[in-house]
């Protein structure tokens, strides 16, 4: 699906989002396997969480949709009839492979073209120190045929950051026998850590170490996702970017593993302010106003580069646009994400006359550049499609968005809502 985006003048209104990706696949697992009931209110409606509840209610999970939330009747996992389709959801599949790992029965876990060439060693190497019996093609990618085992915990030291394999780890720790450690080289968002606290695991987190418990007798609850953030992103980006812009985004997750994003958007000179925060089932929520701003550039790297990988397409955006440009480094995890996310950009960004200059680790965007109207390919990937819709906003005349529909994958309102808030 082809969708033009014409130049606009301001991004204006007040709108809330669907729960958080990240948030609602932990949720979405931990409900199927808690005892008793769970109501999960906001959960998101992108694809990929719904692959996520597709594989649970085929492991035997009750799942059931009412008045915008998702009730789950949780327990034991049964052997599924078929292979198991994570779609295009690396979540799904690492995470879920951690508890398939322990299960009394063999599965198969497979999913799009984007998600069989993504590198699945990173999850096989600690889920076999733990016991796992795992064949994966070429020894490396999907599909996984995982046969269930006994597992017993380890201590393991993550050689990169990702919270999908952290989670992975722990959510097998869950079923294993003795405590699961995991170190972190640098903090990833801690939801599953949250999680698994509010199903009643019993979790100690001292700086980048995790040690979970064993022996976690996990029960249904009942929790709302709060809206992700990560695609609050485009709309903050595009509200900052157009002249007359301002914005109101209700019950947006902040949790600190994640907004790092508001932190570096003020730090190049965003108008953002947060409001009304509260906590809910252990993560905080609250409310953003973002108005129209000249911002300046600015560089990611290190440990910051984990903290904001899902937002870098937007952000290169606005890094394009400001006065002295954006640099981004440390970021090979982009190579390796739904797309080559550094080709993706590099090459949206050509398309609109963009001057970009990208190495195996990262990118520099110049300040102060135009976006010309252009056919841009979202090569499937929905952060790509959403982050080139946002750069249309800003071009000299309308641009086509080839393969917008991949935006479905997290965020299938997008174009819609957009088109209530734009004013051209
Ligand atoms: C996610 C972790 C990150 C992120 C992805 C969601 C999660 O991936 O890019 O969109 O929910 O744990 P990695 O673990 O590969 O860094």
């Amino acid at each position: 699906m082809r969708e033009t985006i014409s130049p606009a003048r301001a991004i204006e209104g007040v709108i809330t989002l669907p729960g958080d990706k990240s948030i609602s696949h932990r949720y979405g697992m931990l409900a199927s396997i808690a005892a008793g009931r769970s109501t999960i209110a906001n959960y998101s409606t992108g694809a990929d969480c719904q692959s996520t509840l597709a594989c649970m209610a085929a492991l035997g999970a009750k799942i059931e949709r009412k008045e915008g939330s998702v009730i789950i009747e949780g327990g034991a996992l049964r052997e599924p009839a078929a292979m198991l389709d994570a779609g295009n959801s690396g979540s799904t599949i690492r995470m879920l492979s951690g508890i398939l790992a322990a299960q009394e029965f063999t599965s198969r876990i497979g999913g799009d073209e984007s998600l069989s060439r993504r590198p699945m060693a990173r999850i096989i190497g600690p889920l076999s120190e733990m016991g796992a019996k795992i064949e994966a093609r070429d020894g490396k990618f999907p599909p996984l045929t995982i046969e269930g085992r006994p597992l017993h915990g380890i201590d393991y030291q993550l050689p990169m950051p990702s919270a999908q394999v952290k989670s992975c780890v722990l959510l097998a720790g869950l079923f294993a026998k003795g405590d699961t450690i995991v170190r972190e080289p640098v903090r990833t968002r801690d939801h599953t850590e949250i999680a698994l606290r509010e199903f009643g695991a019993e979790i100690d987190i001292e700086k980048r170490v995790i040690h979970l418990h064993a022996g976690a007798r996990l029960s249904g609850r009942e929790l709302v996702a709060p809206g992700d953030l990560s695609s609050a992103c485009f709309f903050l980006v595009a509200a900052i970017l157009l002249k007359e812009s301002s914005l109101v985004i209700h019950g947006v997750g902040l949790n600190p593993t994640r907004s790092a994003l508001l932190d570096f958007l003020v730090s190049m000179g965003a108008k953002i302010t947060v409001l009304d925060v509260q906590q809910v089932g252990g993560e905080l929520i609250g409310d953003l106003r973002v108005q129209s701003s000249a911002v300046t550039g600015g560089v990611i790297e290190g440990a910051l580069t984990a903290a904001l990988i899902d937002e870098i397409p937007a952000l290169a955006v606005l890094g394009a646009a400001s006065s002295n440009g954006l640099t981004v480094r440390d970021a090979g995890e982009l190579r390796i994400k739904e797309t080559d996310r550094i080709a993706t950009i590099e090459a949206g960004f050509r398309q609109m006359g963009v001057k970009i200059e990208t190495n195996p680790e990262g990118f520099h965007v110049p300040g102060r550049q135009s976006f010309h109207a252009a056919e841009i390919d979202s090569a499937g990937d929905h952060r790509i499609a959403m982050a080139f819709a946002v750069a249309a906003l800003a071009a000299d005349g309308p641009c086509a968005i080839e393969g917008a529909e991949s935006a479905n994958v997290s965020f299938p309102e997008f174009f819609d809502t957009l088109l209530q808030i734009v004013r051209t």
